[in-house]
């Protein structure tokens, strides 16, 4: 089946699904709420869909409009809490000019998550409204220690669903495997999210106590916002940081290509290929992550000034030269440490990468398991790469003649293992295959377009163009 196809069916069981939620969600308690209320929500949920922040690393963009969806839910039921998410959606989604695909799936996905989320709460017990927005003063302790130990199930259904049908979509239409895709979206931020969707219960109480005292008027809607806003500039902050340090990997990056111009695209691609080999090999996201960003910068020690008139030469080196060129990958780890959170797993992984496994490679002379697991795929991608791209002396090699000199070299240069994983991964041998095809129309960064990602938070969809 095509990738279109896959995708259509994605979306269309999408669809059917929130019909189906819906439509449960409907005969489980779900009276007209009022068209004020069901307006006020509405209104507050679109304005909040218009404030959304996108994370450049995966095809995703997060909203706090989520708060309001939950909230809808608990004071209105599931089904008019799938009326605010699929009309707030799709007044966002309209004013992105996005394709009417995503559009469909974005508006189903939302239905879905609130609707399936209510059910589950209403399923496992719960009361609706729930026993702490109650106002007549009549608490039973032990109803909203129910209700609001059910809140959270609720909210965990809520974002599961969420995430596990963005990440099929975003895995679907950029031919990454679900689990990786999943894991980056979704790895220590399923907590921060739950967190933050205790604002919807305050958004709840709030909107009962005014509505109680004084009507649903202009001071309630502050309440309401303001704590969203609030949510909304943390996450802001927080990608503006992550973007930062995207930008010095992307400066460090162009420093290596300028003074080295025939490895131009090489660290990208060198980066390309290890992390597909990591995630191969069903490493944790985190390490995934930070393996990629080591293979970026395994060579950034070559932009010393030492280093120019050997990366000029044309002949071969000297003995004396090679020796100096062998100091890059130190020089490297030098530069790398400079920055904190590169220190350790990062650092030793690019110090290394020029070892081998019998432990006749540079600088230490580390051999077999004692070489940094991160070193050993960073070595086999830079060969991989080296092969496989156009020389001023030859052609790029084929595929065939890769595989025979990695398996040549294996349990003397190379980890025998990892040349197993990469021969016979599929994802690999594509990249190994064409990875001019597959790479050179990336810019420099690999994250800018579709990749790793970092925990953040909030609601995500996939993004638009
Ligand atoms: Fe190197």
């Amino acid at each position: 089946m095509s990738r279109e196809a896959r995708i259509h069916l994605l979306v269309g069981g999408v669809a059917s699904a929130a019909c189906l939620a819906a439509g449960a969600a409907y005969s489980l308690r779900s009276p007209f709420p009022g068209w004020w209320p069901l307006g006020t929500f509405l209104f507050v949920a679109t304005l909040l869909e218009g404030l959304t922040t996108t994370r450049l690393r995966v095809a995703a963009r997060g909203s706090t409009s989520f708060v309001m969806h939950l909230a809808a839910a608990l004071l209105f039921g599931g089904f008019w809490a799938g009326v605010v998410a699929g009309v707030s959606t799709f007044l966002g989604e309209l004013s992105r000019a996005n394709s009417s695909l995503k559009i469909a799936f974005n508006v189903s996905q939302r239905i879905l998550s609130v609707s399936l989320a209510v059910s589950a709460y209403i399923l496992a017990g719960g009361e609706l409204p729930p026993a702490y927005l109650s106002v007549d003063g009549a608490l039973s302790s032990a109803a909203v220690q129910r209700d609001l130990g059910l809140f959270f199930l609720f909210a965990t259904v809520y974002f599961l669903v969420n995430s596990i049908s963005v990440s099929s979509a975003v895995a679907l239409s950029s031919d990454r495997a679900f689990r990786e895709v999943w894991n980056l979206n979704t790895r220590g931020v399923l907590g921060y999210d739950l967190g933050a969707s205790a604002i919807a219960v305050l958004v709840a109480w709030l909107y009962t106590r005014f509505d109680h005292w004084l009507g649903f008027g202009s001071i309630g809607l502050i309440g309401v916002i303001l704590p969203i806003i609030a949510v909304r500039h943390i996450y802001g902050l927080y990608h503006q940081l992550q973007d930062s340090g995207q930008e010095l990997l992307q400066v460090m990056v162009k420093a290596i290509e300028a003074r080295d111009p025939y490895t131009s695209g090489h660290s990208v691609r060198v980066s390309e290929l290890s992390r597909t080999i990591a995630v191969e090999l069903g490493l944790p996201a985190r390490e995934v992550e930070q393996i990629e960003t080591a293979a970026l910068l395994h060579d950034v020690g070559k932009i010393h000034e030492e280093f120019a008139p050997l990366l000029r030469k044309e002949g071969r080196l000297t003995p004396e030269e090679t020796a100096l060129m062998q100091t890059h990958s130190a020089k490297s780890a030098e530069l790398v440490g400079i920055i904190s959170k590169f220190k350790g797993f990062i650092q030793d992984s690019v110090r290394h990468h020029h070892e081998r496994w019998d432990g006749e490679g540079y600088p230490v002379g580390l051999s077999g398991k004692n070489i940094p697991l991160g070193s050993r795929i960073i070595l086999i991608s830079d060969t991989i790469d080296a092969m496989t791209t156009d020389r001023p002396y030859r052609k790029r090699l084929p595929l065939e003649i890769v595989i025979a000199e990695l398996q040549k070299c294996k349990g003397t240069q190379f980890d025998a293992d990892l040349v197993e994983v990469v021969v016979s991964s599929v994802g690999v041998r594509r990249l190994i295959a064409g990875p001019s095809a597959e790479l050179e129309h990336r810019e420099v960064m690999p994250g800018r377009s579709r990749r790793v990602s970092w925990p953040a938070g909030a609601l995500w969809k996939i993004r638009g163009a």
